[in-house]
């Protein structure tokens, strides 16, 4: 059974500190919003879904520090603590789509008390927690039925039960596949450069007993040229109306060599990771993190003082190499201006 992500119970929420990882599995307890905003900033809790579960247990937490009664004084503390947490990462849009409709319960009960209007903040950081947890086997179902019996598969960054509640988009995919009695072995991109790949699928896969072989990320053009690939299965942080696809760094590259040797290319994300406000991907905003990430990764100095070093944390894959969006409402393909239109429309009924 793979691990929980997040957790709430008395007040406080638990998460698992993923910097850590795989040394040490080390749960850590979260009490206010300030912190919550720390550890997403710091990618203690990561992965698009991931990130606006805490979100909304971060707006929770706001609520439960408000000692008053008024419930205007309440809503302005709670405003305060959507933008603190909006501000923490800019690229997946499952953060701020989590925090709107966290914020959308301060509007449906005008005349509410404070302590009504918590409850209901509760209820739906929970609700949100448990969609997601049904959604990904839902998408990870879908996406089984694509793979063959036996399987290879490279997979990049982690979008797995970590990433999410606590089974996963990509990786959901592969969970699922096994759960249905397929042979599937994964080869894990590292990640250059916080190595979400090796310290985190990896971890994941060991601790499942799914075979995994862990490669630099340089290496997978290598791997796909001498080895048999039957699918290059990613996750997203966000998807533009058209199908552009943002996702960690490294992806567009994996797209790329994907096509030349003709092996499929899926991205699972839930509904959550589309956005249809965007129309293409140049609009998605990217995250730009420390240079230090690159020159002192892991503890070492691996750059000379005096270089510029640029460190975007996501790239975008333009939709023309995405083979199909796995999702929970089915396996979406070309041309995505028509098929990711009924998913924009399933969306608009729903939420
Ligand atoms: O910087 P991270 O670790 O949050 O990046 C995570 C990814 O890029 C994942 O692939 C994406 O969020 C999908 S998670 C289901």
């Amino acid at each position: 059974m793979p691990v929980k992500t997040i957790e709430f119970a008395d007040n406080i929420v638990r998460i698992i500190d993923q910097t850590l990882l795989p040394a040490e599995f080390h749960y850590i307890t979260i009490s206010n919003v300030d912190d919550m905003a720390d550890a997403i900033r710091k990618l203690k809790i990561r992965g698009a879904p991931a990130i606006g579960i805490a979100g909304a247990y971060g707006i929770v937490l706001a609520a439960l520090s408000f000692k008053g009664n008024d419930p205007s004084d309440l809503k302005h503390i709670i405003v305060q603590a959507a933008d603190l947490l909006k501000s923490t990462r800019p690229t997946a849009v499952n953060l701020f789509w989590a925090i709107d409709r966290m914020l959308k319960i301060l509007s449906s009960g005008q005349n509410n008390s404070a302590q009504k209007i918590t409850d209901a903040l509760l209820k739906e950081a929970e609700t949100i927690l448990e969609e997601d947890r049904e959604r990904c086997r839902r998408l990870g179902r879908n996406g089984a039925e694509l793979l063959p019996s036996v399987s290879t598969v490279i997979t990049h960054c982690n979008a797995g039960a970590l990433a999410t509640a606590d089974y996963g988009t990509a990786l959901g995919v592969v969970y699922a596949a096994v759960e249905a009695g397929k042979k599937i072995m994964v080869f894990s991109d590292e990640t250059r450069p916080l190595l979400q790949g090796s310290r985190i699928t990896a971890a994941e896969l060991v601790k499942e007993g799914i075979p995994v072989t862990v490669i630099c990320d340089s290496a997978a053009g290598f791997v796909m040229a001498n080895n048999k690939i039957d699918a290059v299965i990613v996750g997203a942080d966000r998807i533009a109306a058209n199908g552009d696809t943002a996702n960690k760094i490294g992806t567009y590259g994996l797209a790329v060599l994907a096509e030349k040797h003709k092996i499929p290319f899926y991205v699972a994300a839930p509904l959550s990771t589309f956005d249809f406000s965007l129309k293409s991907g140049s609009d998605i905003p990217i995250e730009e993190r420390s240079k230090n990430e690159i020159c002192f990764g892991f503890g070492t100095q691996t750059c000379p003082d005096g270089a510029d070093v640029y460190n975007p944390a996501f790239d975008v894959t333009p939709a023309e190499f995405v083979t199909a969006f796995i999702t929970e409402y089915g396996v979406f393909r070309q041309p995505y201006k028509e098929t990711l239109e009924e998913l924009r429309i399933i969306g608009d009924n729903y939420w």
